[in-house]
């Protein structure tokens, strides 16, 4: 069978981890959750204590080694060798995240190293601008959204799952912020390629989302 290459992107919060990571363990494909790298980078910088400066932050991002490894239904994150997965999610690291994955040195580090854990196919990459510049030639293209007000809600309740004191309104006006800065940066911005195709999970069930898209893989592993 074709070993293909699979782009996920889509706004934050409408499930992209989630699903391709369901996706991954099912059709045992690796799953690179690109979006974490971005978080990666931003908790390093964080971790320095050093001013924010555009050149300072893309010399970091170059010289950063990131890994996956997926254990016990979790996608572990490594950077330079130390465990960050829980340590990149909090409501700080998602709202630097989006100003400094749109600093253009940064981008080209990240897209090198993803392009390189995807070239052998076998793959699904999660993120924004996985179908339009990292693998403009995937085999399959997907742009999953859902509405602001329900991607807010699974982002609430994942951050309350995980202990975190949060409003709604804060967390939905954080996320919305967050899609605008993405959907507006002159590099890379989130956008759905033509050819991808778009998927509404607005009231889906993630297995039922899962399994629509295991579907389209296999007609195009045929
Ligand atoms: O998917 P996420 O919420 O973990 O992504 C965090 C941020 O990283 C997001 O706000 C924009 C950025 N990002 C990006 O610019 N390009 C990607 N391919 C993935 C994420």
């Amino acid at each position: 069978m074709k070993k293909l290459v699979i782009a996920l992107d889509g706004p934050a919060g409408a499930g992209k981890s989630t699903i391709a990571k369901a996706v991954a363990e099912k059709i045992g494909y690796a799953y690179i959750d690109t979006g974490a790298m971005y978080r990666a980078v931003t908790w390093k910088f964080v971790q320095t204590g050093h001013a924010y400066e555009d050149e300072f932050i893309g010399e970091l991002s170059e010289k950063m080694v990131i890994e996956f490894q997926p254990r016990d239904g979790v996608n572990h994150v490594f950077a330079d060798g130390v465990e960050i997965t829980n340590f990149i999610r909090t409501p700080e690291i998602s709202k630097l995240v989006s100003p400094l994955s749109a600093i253009a040195r940064v981008r080209v580090a990240m897209v090198a190293q993803q392009r390189r854990m995807g070239e052998k196919g076998g793959v699904i990459l999660d993120g924004r601008d996985i179908g339009t510049v990292v693998f403009p030639n995937a085999d399959l293209k997907i742009f999953l959204t859902a509405t602001a007000d329900e991607r807010a809600q699974r982002r609430y309740k994942e951050l309350i799952a995980n202990g975190m004191k949060v409003d709604f309104e804060q967390v939905k006006a954080d996320l919305v912020q967050r899609d605008y800065q993405d959907s507006h940066r002159p590099v890379s911005p989130l956008k759905q390629a033509d050819d991808a195709i778009l998927l509404d999970s607005t009231g889906m069930h993630i297995e039922e989302v899962r399994d629509a898209i295991i579907k389209m893989i296999g007609e195009k592993e045929k």
